[in-house]
């Protein structure tokens, strides 16, 4: 269900999908004198308050980047500490997301995890596919260009035309409109191989704000930030403020 064209006809004023690269956990456990993977287990305690958050504003679907493809080169002590924490986070938050409607997806290149993770992911996936309230796609051992070639692999494979619409529908998170706001938190000014093809049109909102510091404050900043950008999607600035009066009207008709 992805969303590559046409632009939606109002520049809507809350995302529909916020993707997250929650950067800064390292940093912020140096800081302190700690070992990185300090850090990260308070991004998992982040991660925790804008689930939440998310939950509150009304949004429904969140992406974060919890291990890209690139994390393997890091040091074995830090990969093996983040796999434990996923782990060790599976058994702890799973049963109160399932209780408050969240339904999981991890995607990501699941043939590079051990059996117990990869099925720990599934389970996770499988006990809260009922649930409506807010997607959550913690994109693990994810990278953008992994994700444009496993689903051209795929359609080739099927024999299938490759097309804009057909590559969408083959990707890892085809069961989400594309992200409307991507947020990179610890001050780096990248995508870093996150949801390539899927932000196309993203806007993009970079703060200096170390991932473990994030909270629903932060997250409010930047959905302000959103609210005052206008959207373009390849269109002037003319077109869209007509397609958007044009739309309001239609609103205020039907209200
Ligand atoms: C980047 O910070 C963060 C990561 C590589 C991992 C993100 C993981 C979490 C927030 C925890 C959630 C994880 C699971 C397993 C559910 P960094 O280490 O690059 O920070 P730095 O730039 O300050 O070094």
């Amino acid at each position: 269900m992805s969303n590559p064209s046409p632009a939606p006809l109002v520049g809507a004023v809350k995302p529909g999908h916020i993707a997250i690269v929650m950067d800064g956990n390292g940093r912020w456990a140096q800081k302190r004198w700690l070992p990185r993977v300090a850090g990260h287990k308070q991004g998992v305690d982040a991660l925790r308050r804008i689930v939440e958050a998310c939950i509150e504003r009304g949004i429904p679907a969140l992406s974060v980047f919890a291990f890209s493809s690139e994390n393997w080169n890091r040091p074995a002590d830090e990969v093996s500490g983040l796999m434990d924490l996923l782990a060790m986070a599976l058994g702890r938050e799973v049963p109160s997301l399932k209780d408050n409607g969240v339904r999981l997806h991890f995607p990501g290149n699941r043939s590079g995890l051990s059996a117990r993770v990869a099925q720990g992911l599934e389970a996770a996936e499988r006990d809260t596919a009922h649930n409506t309230r807010l997607v959550l796609n913690v994109c693990f051992n994810y990278g953008g260009r992994w994700d444009i070639a496993q689903a051209a692999h795929s359609l080739a494979a099927r024999g299938e035309a490759i097309t804009e619409e057909s590559l969408s529908n083959a990707m890892a998170l085809s069961h989400v409109p594309d992200p409307d706001l991507l947020i990179r938190t610890g001050g780096e000014l990248r995508i870093s191989n996150f949801l390539l093809w899927q932000s196309a049109y993203a806007e993009l909102v970079f703060t200096d704000c170390l991932w473990p510091d994030f909270d629903g404050a932060a997250l409010d900043r930047a959905l302000a930030e959103f609210a005052g950008r206008q959207r373009r999607f390849g269109q002037t600035a003319e077109q869209r403020a007509q397609a958007e009066s044009l739309a309001a009207h239609a609103g205020q008709r039907h209200a």
